[in-house]
């Protein structure tokens, strides 16, 4: 007898292996057509056939469509105030996203906002966009700080992360990106590092458990990018790195030799440092939203970093220049864009993702011991993800085996199905 059972007409488990999946086996899914999740005390118990599986349950969800793992989101900047729609006008007319933050629009004009919100408001702009992952299917992702860079507000934004993993239903791993811009206070980016690492590094540090810096022309160099990374380190941070969105600075070689669990976003990552990668285990976090909302047709080669055996992990960026909450549309964009498969892009969207935030032991696939992380789609097939775009293909969300969407809505737990 169990807590809850689902029957699924097709049952996705990405289980098979203990690290990250790579290369041919970054299209594993582990599928169970008629399939069966068991679930006791918010934990899966067992995964397998109906007919293995039973339907012997407090409570049995019978299902007519695909059940899986709720996508992990590994890289966003969902912590933000305000929004930016006008600049979406000035990149159709021809304005890069350099020029846009050299005018003091971008990152910086997000700073402004950000600063001036209170923590409360603050907090609710982020449980909204929390919500609205949660009800895209996401159901554990990272949040980075780096819209305060100065004291209060990198704090105030971290602390917001904190309040949000405690009360909402996703769970939230907060990382530190005090290194996303240089502010308007300091005229030169070495000193700023110095005044991150010294005044903000020793409290950012009691509660991140990333760090990350925005390494890029015109931003932060690599040389700036190891002093403040190795800081982290000493701080208890993991580190990871913005490398190679725009221009190729060397940062995924800085990462690599700080230990990063992954290098983000990978543009422009050259066939040296994509070996070097899959050298140290380091996880490629693609995001081809970025691209997609910069106008540009230049997207990470996700097909070489697979075939040079490098773990490959999706995530949306989401931020006030690439608003998106949902995974389902990233994959969409990692298949069109990136030539990923609908099964590599759906491996790279859970439990790859889930390994890029050291949260692999709990979530990312349907194993037995790990968190009833569940999604229901209205979907005949996993096909259907990359397929049919465009609309919310999730109509229920069951986090640690608790329903917490239903018919695409976010639900009181208390009053359940
Ligand atoms: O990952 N690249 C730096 N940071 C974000 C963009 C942040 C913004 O434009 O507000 C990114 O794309
Ligand atoms: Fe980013």
């Amino acid at each position: 007898m169990f807590d809850l059972v689902i029957h699924a007409k097709q049952v996705l488990t990405l289980q098979g292996s203990k690290g990250p999946k790579k290369g041919e086996s970054t299209g594993e899914l582990g599928v169970i057509d008629s399939g069966a999740i068991a679930i006791n005390k918010g934990r899966i118990e067992a995964v397998g056939t109906i007919r293995e599986i039973g339907d012997r349950a407090g409570r049995l969800i019978k299902w007519s469509g695909l059940a899986m793992p709720g996508f992990v989101d590994p890289h966003t900047h969902a912590v933000f105030s305000g929004s930016r729609e006008d600049e979406l006008k000035m990149k159709i007319e021809g304005r890069t996203y350099l020029e846009i933050l050299r005018a003091g629009g971008g990152i910086l004009r997000t700073v402004k906002a950000t600063r001036k919100s209170s923590f409360e408001q603050l907090l609710e702009e982020t449980r909204k966009r929390s919500d609205t992952m949660l009800i895209h299917g996401t159901t554990t992702a990272e949040m980075k700080s780096g819209y305060g860079l100065d004291f209060d507000t990198e704090m105030k934004m971290l602390e917001v992360i904190e309040k949000l993993d405690e009360s909402h239903p996703m769970d939230i791993v907060p990382t530190f990106l005090g290194a996303h811009a240089l502010p308007p206070e300091f005229k030169d980016a070495d000193e700023y590092v110095d005044f991150l690492i010294n005044d903000v590094m020793p409290e950012a540090g009691k509660i991140a458990r990333f760090a990350d810096i925005f390494c890029e022309k015109g931003v932060f160099d690599a040389e700036q990018s190891g002093r403040y990374l190795s800081a982290a380190k000493k701080h208890g941070m993991i580190p990871k790195i913005h490398a190679d969105e725009i221009e190729n600075l060397g940062g995924v070689r800085v990462g690599a030799e700080l230990g990063a669990i992954s290098a983000e976003h990978l543009v422009k990552t050259s066939d040296e440092e994509i070996e070097l990668m899959a050298e140290k285990g380091m996880i490629a976090d693609l995001l081809p939203g970025t691209p997609h909302m910069l106008l540009s047709n230049h997207y990470a080669p996700a097909r070489k970093f697979i075939e040079k055996g490098v773990p490959v992990a999706l995530a949306t960026d989401l931020n006030p220049n690439c608003w998106t909450e949902s995974m389902q549309m990233v994959i969409n964009l990692a298949s069109l864009r990136m030539k990923m498969s609908p099964e590599e892009a759906i491996v790279a969207s859970t439990i790859n993702a889930a390994h890029s935030i050291g949260m692999a032991d709990e979530v990312g696939s349907l194993e037995p011991g790990k968190n009833a992380d569940i999604i229901l789609l209205d979907i005949p097939n996993y096909m259907h993800i990359p397929y049919h775009f465009g609309v919310n293909l999730v109509n229920t969300v069951i986090k640690k085996g608790e329903i917490v969407v239903k018919e695409g809505k976010i639900c009181n737990q208390e009053a359940g199905v």
